[in-house]
């Protein structure tokens, strides 16, 4: 019945999950605080055993990293390359949905004396898929920052640093070859706070410019209403510039502090709750940036928690979009259905217990089809498939369709078999030890 429903589901938020946290949560409440989000995609910097258990059976996408502290080991020796892979994804495929592995994070910027081994690692890595038969499935890549092009605007006469010639060539040669993807980090907050006022914040916000500030590529023409697009597509025309094509970009970090130092007046709670919503919205729209809009810009938000453990100023401690007690920092939707803030949500819409089998299947199919709620999360697979039964799927369903219908209009009643109540939904079976 909902086969048309899932080809709507592409572009996707993911999310970073660092483990530099004071009070981390247990892996299996981690685990409970992405499904009751919908949170459908994770980027671990490790291979942390206990998450990756945690999220075996879950459906969700998970990308697993190579610390840089064992870069050089890996990127020097074959069979360390292959004990790492064994040990760390070949133990959890297929429950745990692992489907890439980050080399390494930033190495170009932080470590550049790895840089020789860089693509070499990646090689190691992939031949330890294929002798698997995991290559298909799990694809090699190696995230950078934007710190590796110098001028990053206008777009189209963006380059990679010219001392990287080599590295970056043989880099996108293997990602061509092996059709795996570019790995960016990009952070308009970054780029806002250290050009000094040359750009608007509403540019870095993603809010509409007024037109005589609008910013547009002057070789091009395209208009870039938002930094991060501007970003993405320095990096599409960086790669152009080495003669490489067909190489997706996705975004493996992004985000805004909520908490700065005196200096960083910028990092505050508002401005965090604009940027990922309207991150949100802007890649679930599913169009790429200016020169490449067929390619979604799927995107990590950095991060699940605080890292409050990090080194450096105040606001390196707090991009973190969770408490570890699971409470939202600030409203924020993360679903793949538009415009919920399920998350700020008080009430709830799920069905009655007693309603019958036959009136909550039509209740069911009406709100995934005319009611226009996004039922792929309840899909075999996807976080709330489980438990698999009428009563949650229709609670499901009920709930989305009421926080999204209910300010217009919509009520929370589908021929007598819904009720509302203050408990959520999407919580309960899965973790009643996080709401006491
Ligand atoms: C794992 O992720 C891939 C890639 O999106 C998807 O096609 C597949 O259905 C997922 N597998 C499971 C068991 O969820
Ligand atoms: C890198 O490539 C660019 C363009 O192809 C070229 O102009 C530049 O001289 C090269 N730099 C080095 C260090 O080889
Ligand atoms: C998606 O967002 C981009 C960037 O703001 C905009 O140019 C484009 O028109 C939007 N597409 C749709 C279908 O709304
Ligand atoms: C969760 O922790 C935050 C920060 O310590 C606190 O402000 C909030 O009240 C807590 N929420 C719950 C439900 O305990
Ligand atoms: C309510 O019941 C009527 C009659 O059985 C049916 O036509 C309608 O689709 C039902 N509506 C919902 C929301 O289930």
């Amino acid at each position: 019945m909902l086969d048309h429903i899932l080809e709507l589901v592409g572009a996707f938020v993911g999310v970073n999950i660092g483990t530099d946290v004071s009070d981390m949560p247990s892996a299996s409440k981690l685990v409970d605080i992405l499904k009751a989000n919908q949170i459908t995609h994770v980027r671990l910097y490790d291979a942390n055993a206990q998450i990756l258990q945690a999220l075996s059976n879950t459906g969700i996408e998970v990308i697993v990293g190579v610390i840089n502290e064992e870069v050089l080991r890996i990127g020097e020796s074959p069979s360390a390359a292959a004990a790492w892979v064994i040990k760390n994804v070949i133990a959890y495929v297929p429950a745990t949905n692992i489907t890439a592995i980050a080399f390494g994070s930033e190495i170009l910027s932080t470590i550049p004396n790895a840089a020789l081994v860089l693509v070499s690692g990646m090689n190691h890595l992939h031949k330890a898929l294929v002798a698997a038969n995991l290559h298909s499935r799990i694809k090699v890549s190696t995230p950078q920052s934007m710190d590796i092009i110098p001028k990053t605007f206008p777009p189209s006469i963006a380059t990679f640093d010219s001392s990287w010639n080599s590295t970056m060539y043989q880099l996108l040669q293997f990602l061509k070859n092996t059709n795996s993807f570019y790995m960016l980090n990009a952070y308009p907050y970054y780029g806002y706070t250290k050009a000094d006022g040359l750009f608007p914040i509403e540019y870095a916000l993603f809010k509409p410019l007024p037109s005589v500030k609008r910013i547009v590529d002057p070789n091009t023409l395209f208009r870039y209403d938002c930094m991060l697009d501007a970003m993405v597509d320095a990096t599409y025309y960086s790669i152009e510039a080495i003669h490489f094509n067909d190489i997706p970009i996705v975004v493996t970090e992004t985000g805004w502090p909520w908490l700065g130092g005196g200096n960083e007046p910028d990092a505050t709670v508002e401005n965090a709750e604009t940027y990922n919503n309207n991150l949100h919205l802007r890649v679930l729209n599913g169009s790429g940036p200016p020169s490449h809009p067929s390619i979604p810009i799927n995107t990590y938000i950095y991060e699940l928690f605080n890292e409050d453990k990090r080194n450096g100023p105040i606001s390196e401690k707090n991009w973190g979009i969770f408490y570890p007690n699971a409470s939202a920092v600030y409203p924020l939707s993360l679903s793949a259905s538009d415009g919920v803030t399920g998350i700020s949500a008080s009430v709830f819409c799920v069905a009655k217990a007693g309603a019958s089998n036959d009136k909550l299947e039509d209740g069911l199919n009406w709100a995934c089809g005319q009611g226009l709620t996004n039922c792929a999360a309840i899909q075999p697979g996807k976080p709330c498939y489980l438990p698999n039964n009428l009563i949650s799927h229709a609670s499901f369903a009920y709930n989305d369709y009421y926080q999204k219908a209910h300010g217009a209009g919509g009520t929370c009643d589908f021929n007598g078999t819904a009720t509302t109540t203050t408990q959520d939904p999407r919580i309960h079976n899965q973790i009643p030890e996080i709401l006491k």
